[in-house]
């Protein structure tokens, strides 16, 4: 049986073949792929080179594989093509499993960001393999907990729950859906918090007030811009407020903490060790 993981240069990626070995999966039947794979040498396992713009080095890399864990790329925008190119590989390898990190519920969900998860979701439908589809929520990752103590927190997103996890359990959950090998859609996520809530608890470990300012998502998006992130970033980070306040990032620990067989990591874990 061997495993490709591809994005395994990335934290999410590397924390999964970490995964994969812990739960006992030999390390001479995972192979770590990405761009810049000097980045993975320490991980023990076989590493190749494989962009996700080369068909030819897809194909290379996942023949005679059984299972693939397809991380999704981090260029938006050119997703859908070279989301394309990873599916055909995998198709025309016939891998007995095929598990893609998605976004929450993407089938419905009307995010910005949703929009080439859903294509890639419709391709790996169509190419009929066994498929896991591993729909994400927010990694706590995405919060500058030190920023937040400095200057408080803003957003838009009221009082939507945001069912925001470490990334290393959603990639912990990944790894275990793979070796489970269930074809199966998971809506993954924490228990959640509102963003008051979480400013709030930024304050307890913090020992000091942190305030959130709930901002219209047009009055997040020129804070962004304001605070340096590019307008294109801004306005796809304040539509996902805009969709976290009607619930489109929560999804509630229960999948997440099946496939850990553990009570996911609470937040105010990552803002110790943030702070
Ligand atoms: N749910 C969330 O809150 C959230 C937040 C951020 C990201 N994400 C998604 O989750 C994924 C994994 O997260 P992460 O934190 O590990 O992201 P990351 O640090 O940005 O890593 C992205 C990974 O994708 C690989 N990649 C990008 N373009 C590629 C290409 N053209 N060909 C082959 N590999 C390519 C990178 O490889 P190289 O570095 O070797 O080029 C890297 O291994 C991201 O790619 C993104 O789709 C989700």
């Amino acid at each position: 049986m061997t495993i490709v993981v591809t994005g395994a240069t990335g934290p999410f990626g590397r924390h999964a073949v970490e995964s994969l070995l812990a739960r006992g999966v030999p390390a001479d039947q995972i192979v770590a792929t990405g761009r810049q794979i000097d980045k993975i040498k320490d991980l023990g396992v076989r590493t190749e080179r494989a962009d996700y713009e080369d068909p030819a080095a897809l194909r290379a890399v996942f023949d005679g594989a059984e299972k693939v864990l397809f991380v999704s790329s981090s260029e938006p925008g050119k997703r859908v093509p070279q989301h394309r190119n990873v599916v055909e590989a995998a198709t025309a390898a016939g891998v007995s499993l095929l598990a893609y990190t998605s976004i929450a519920h993407a089938d419905t969900s009307d995010l910005i960001l949703a929009g080439e998860h859903q294509a890639t979701e419709q391709m790996i439908r169509e190419s009929g393999l066994p498929h896991v589809l591993l729909r994400n929520s927010w990694y706590y990752e995405n919060y500058d907990f030190a920023g937040v103590v400095e200057n408080g927190l803003f957003g838009a997103s009221g009082d939507g729950r945001i069912s925001a996890a470490a990334r290393g359990d959603l990639a912990e959950a990944a790894a275990a859906a793979l070796i489970k090998g269930e074809p199966r859609v998971y809506e993954l996520g924490g228990p959640g918090f509102t963003l008051a809530d979480l400013a709030a608890q930024v304050s307890e470990v913090a020992g000091r007030p942190v305030t959130y300012t709930d901002l219209s998502p047009e009055k997040y998006a020129e804070f962004l811009v304001g605070v340096g992130l590019p307008e294109e970033a801004a306005a796809v980070i304040s539509d996902a407020d805009r969709g976290a306040a009607k619930g489109a990032l929560e999804t509630g620990p229960a999948d997440l903490e099946e496939l850990l067989g553990r009570p996911a990591t609470p937040v105010s874990d990552a803002i110790r060790a943030a702070l």
